[in-house]
């Protein structure tokens, strides 16, 4: 591959250029300082990348998923969440035995330490649950001092699989929190989403069922969120692991980057947005207008995003699940007409159209999990859920590189230049 040559006054240096496995190539600027004094500027990263990685593919043009070469479409129809939570974390699809270890490991550990549950004493009944999930997780880290070091792969692996096993339990217990019911333990009879699914919506007077079409929807949820190459939350959790702090503390910081409502949060902002349109006459047209003026902070919510200047694939995926949930559970949700006709609305309007915005992830996803009983706030903790697999597996890349550096990003500083301490009585 030829280097690139870049021109600085009279002198011009050779900078090197990668390809990677898909034919993208990327200019390796890493010598830049050392060899001319500059450094590069790029706000918010869209033209730059920190690491190589081999977990996830994604091509924002053509729309394209996969997973360790697996397409998502595939993964959706033909795996299951614990088997591509294997796959994203190991590199491989597991054998049989592989996979019966691995779902057993995970069965053994949903229970998580009994004094844990004092801490959601602390929290008000109207805690945001990603607030509540986030302190837990880092909790976590308390009770494994002896399995901490990231820098060993058995207390990388085991911390790994507690995560994937507690989750769920924790999520479910701090929506009991919410709502002031018991909290309901795990069963390791059920299988992993049932499992959580009883932990939510049973009672200790009544224990629910879910429904197999149910839980096998949100499996499918669950594996199309589960990983999404250097997105936020999953860079957030890169770099705090790159300080060499514990697995628990670098998801604790992956699940704050999610709740906001730029990234993971939008899911529980799209269907309070549909609500206010549906409150509002269902008319789309004024808030596709508000969306469009510059000076109104609205942005049609679950539209947009960094990499995809195409369909989302998981977008269309969902929009597909929605239907199929909705006449399985028996309900009908007015929104999720309305979302279809907004967008058809926004699609046909030269504002999306010139900038590429389409349906993202989380613009139909809520539907289906208010479908499924879970209240909007719980939204996002469902996306962490779903995503914790690829928070795993892209910290495991991490922190196994033996290239692999504190990241500690330069700057270009406009601040005051040097001047003199000034007296009090002189300001
Ligand atoms: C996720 O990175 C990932 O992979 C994330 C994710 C994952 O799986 O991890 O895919 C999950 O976070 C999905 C995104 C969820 N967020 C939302 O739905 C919130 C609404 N969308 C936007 O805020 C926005 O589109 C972002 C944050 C998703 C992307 O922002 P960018 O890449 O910084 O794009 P931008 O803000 O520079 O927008 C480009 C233009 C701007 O207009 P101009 O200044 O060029 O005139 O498009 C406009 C923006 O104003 N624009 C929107 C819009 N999104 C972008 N205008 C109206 N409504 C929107 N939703």
């Amino acid at each position: 591959m030829d280097d690139a040559t870049l021109a600085i006054g009279e002198e011009t240096i050779e900078l090197p250029v990668v390809e990677d496995s898909e034919g993208g190539r990327a200019v390796d600027i890493s010598a830049l300082r050392s060899t001319t004094g500059l450094i590069t500027y790029d706000k918010g990263y869209g033209s730059t990348a920190e690491t190589e990685s081999a977990v996830t593919y994604l091509n924002g043009e053509e729309g394209i998923l996969r997973y360790r070469g697996y397409s998502i479409e595939d993964l959706a129809e033909k795996s299951t969440f614990l088997e591509v939570s294997y796959l994203l974390y190991y590199g491989t699809l597991p054998n049989a035995a592989q996979l019966e270890d691995y779902v057993e490991t995970i069965r053994r550990h949903t229970l998580v330490r009994e004094d844990m549950r004092h801490l959601f004493d602390v929290f008000p009944a109207d805690a945001h649950p990603m607030q509540m999930l986030a302190s837990a997780t880092s909790a976590m880290a308390t009770y494994y001092p002896d399995a901490l070091d990231p820098l060993d792969p058995v207390s990388a692996d085991i911390s790994a699989r507690r995560l994937i096993a507690k989750l769920p339990t924790i999520a479910a217990w701090a929506f009991k929190h919410s709502v002031s019911q018991p909290f309901i333990y795990p069963r390791n009879e059920l299988e992993y989403t049932a499992n959580f699914l009883n932990m939510m919506f049973s009672l200790p007077v009544e224990q629910t069922t879910p429904s197999p079409a149910v839980s096998k929807a949100l499996d499918v949820l669950f594996i199309l969120h589960a990983d999404h190459s250097q997105n936020l939350s999953s860079s957030a959790v890169r770099l705090v692991g790159s300080g060499q702090a514990n697995v628990f503390s670098s998801v604790s910081a992956g699940i704050h980057a999610l709740s906001g409502p730029l990234h993971g949060g939008a899911n529980q902002q799209v269907v309070e947005m549909l609500d206010a349109m549906l409150a509002d006459g269902g008319n789309s047209d004024s808030w596709i207008t508000r969306a469009k003026d510059k000076d109104d902070p609205f942005r049609l919510m679950g539209f947009g995003h960094r990499v995809y200047k195409n369909f989302d694939p998981r977008a269309r995926l969902i929009k597909k699940y929605a239907r199929d949930v909705l006449d399985e559970i028996g309900t009908d949700d007015p929104v999720l007409e309305l979302a279809m006709e907004l967008e058809q609305h926004a699609l046909a309007d030269e504002y999306f159209v010139e900038r590429k915005l389409y349906p993202n992830v989380d613009f139909y996803s809520g539907i289906i999990y208010r479908a499924m009983g879970f209240p909007a706030e719980m939204f996002t903790v469902l996306f962490a859920i779903g995503r914790l697999p690829g928070w795993l597996a892209q910290w495991r890349e991490m922190i196994t590189d033996p290239n692999s550096r504190i990241q500690r990003p330069r700057q270009v500083y406009t601040g005051a230049t040097e001047r003199p301490y000034i007296a009090m009585d002189q300001r």
